[in-house]
């Protein structure tokens, strides 16, 4: 079986399309909804409204830049969750007329699942059982992986994502939205050690950033109170030392659920695994703890389709197909 593959990804706002055949990932767009920059987060209606914009151009320049007619496609996937509704509503609703009018098989696939899958659409790939922190804007969980559609979350975080915490953190900086790249880029010129945010400690592997989101807040207001200038003349060291603090939570949970399972098969995924910082302290976390370590290419980090062409390849293979009338789930479950 070789099958064909469109694979659509709208769950948040980033319109992407990708084609899969025999397994591999052709050609992945993405166009990305720089709308949203001034609003300090993603405004639902926008990006709406945007994925309308984007969808036919993305799909089509997918398949012509892959040589593929929508006559040769064996079947068509989409992002069926989680994400925001009105978002997910395009995507599904136009792989769900490609599906009909073709009479071919509908894929729905889930955005986190797919997020871990990406770590198959290149090498090295993870042997199984193989651990993920899952690190985006709307989730922070780490994964346990046995084999390509048979994953459990094993923790997961109690409130903010860790990119929520990034991006709001960065708003308080008055950088724009997302933040996080940007966090990252005055990070790499600044001192972690500069200044201390106590955060609050998780039983368990589940995670919680609100308490380091208060004390950051409370710090910034304390420090321009004393100096209106603070940020400005801080930025790159306020940086470094919040994003130290976030990945040392992180890896305080990796490591302990590798200790508890014996796992070290390691792999991260998702937008906020596009950070260089936890990059390398993942590299140094391998060479110290003996992990096997994987980090997905940029590309493949963020919100892309060509995640969910690799999630429906696995599907595809398993028959495991939807029906014309699968709605979009906000909230949808591995
Ligand atoms: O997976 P993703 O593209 O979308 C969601 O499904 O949420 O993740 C987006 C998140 C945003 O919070 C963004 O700030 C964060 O990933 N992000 C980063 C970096 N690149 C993207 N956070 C920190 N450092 C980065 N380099
Ligand atoms: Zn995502």
């Amino acid at each position: 079986m070789n099958p064909i593959i469109l694979a659509i990804e709208s769950s948040c706002d980033e319109t992407s399309a990708a084609i899969i055949k025999n397994g591999k990932v052709q050609n992945n767009i993405i166009a990305t909804q720089s709308v949203h920059e001034n609003y300090g987060g993603v405004v639902p209606e926008l990006a709406s409204r945007a994925h309308q914009q984007n969808i036919v151009p993305v799909v089509d320049e997918a398949l012509k830049g892959a040589g593929v007619d929508l006559k040769s496609l064996d079947a068509v996937a989409f992002t069926q969750g989680p994400g925001l509704l009105g978002a997910l509503l395009v995507g599904s609703s136009f792989a769900k007329s490609l599906a009909q009018g073709l009479n071919i098989p509908l894929i729905g696939i889930n955005h986190m699942q797919a997020h871990i899958l990406a770590h198959f659409i290149e090498d090295p790939k993870p042997a199984f059982p193989f651990l993920c922190l899952t690190v985006s804007g709307g989730h922070t969980q780490i994964v346990l992986v046995r084999d390509y559609l048979d994953m459990e979350v094993i923790g997961e975080t109690q409130d903010d994502a860790v990119g929520e915490a990034f991006d709001k953190s960065a708003k308080l900086l008055d950088l724009p939205y997302p933040g996080g790249p940007l966090i990252d880029k005055y990070a790499k010129m600044g001192n972690p050690e500069a200044f201390e945010f106590p955060d609050s400690e998780m039983q368990g592997l589940n995670f919680s950033f609100s308490g380091i989101k208060t004390s950051f807040l409370y710090f910034l207001r304390d420090q321009k109170a004393k100096d209106p200038e603070f940020i400005k003349n801080n930025m790159n060291d306020i940086c470094a030392s919040l994003q130290f603090s976030l990945i040392r939570m992180l890896m305080q949970k990796l490591k302990r659920a590798s200790e508890e399972l014996g796992i070290k098969e390691i792999a991260i995924a998702g937008g906020v695994s596009a950070n260089s910082g936890l990059r390398n302290e993942l590299q140094r976390l391998a060479k110290d703890k003996r992990w096997n370590v994987y980090i997905p290419a940029f590309e493949y980090c963020t919100d892309n389709a060509g995640m969910i062409a690799m999630a429906a390849h696995f599907k595809y293979l398993k028959k495991d197909f939807v029906s014309l009338d699968a709605s979009p789930m906000p909230r949808m479950k591995f």
